[in-house]
């Protein structure tokens, strides 16, 4: 099994903040995160697609097709924006990480599967929020 990954980045600002709990809560839980005049991130996203290099190209996807995917549906919806309110797909989700990358996920799916040769699969969606906070979404690890 070979492993692809390609690397982007976007900017974008969210807030944390779930609306069926009080503020109490939502400061203890969220602290800086849930101020409510947003705040930003750099943020840098790695979608990675798993199966055998095609015999014909030896690719296991096609790199630019990927790039154009995961442009056309994470970055450009994304991009800039504000996660809370400017992002159909993330409708009524609390932008952590951990609810982005299984977003993003179920987003890119069936577009990376498509432009796979036959057997490659959509392996996982890691995001960066900073260098050092980091969630992964990959529905083949169990632990
Ligand atoms: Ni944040």
């Amino acid at each position: 099994m070979v492993f692809v990954t390609r690397k982007s980045h976007f900017n974008a600002a969210h807030r944390l903040n779930n609306p069926n709990k009080d503020e109490q809560w939502n400061n203890d839980i969220y602290g800086k995160c849930n101020y409510p005049n947003w705040h930003g991130h750099n943020y840098t996203l790695e979608v990675t697609v798993a199966g055998e290099p095609d015999p014909e190209t030896g690719f296991v996807i096609d790199l630019s097709r990927l790039k154009k995917i995961v442009k056309k549906k994470i970055l450009n919806p994304c991009d800039h924006r504000n996660l809370n309110t400017d992002v159909p797909f993330l409708e009524g989700i609390i932008p952590t990480s951990e609810n982005l990358v299984k977003a993003f996920f179920k987003q890119l799916k069936d577009d990376v599967e498509a432009a796979s040769p036959k057997g490659s699969v959509l392996y996982s969606v890691k995001l960066f929020e900073t260098e050092r906070n980091i969630a992964e979404y990959c529905p083949y690890k169990t632990i």
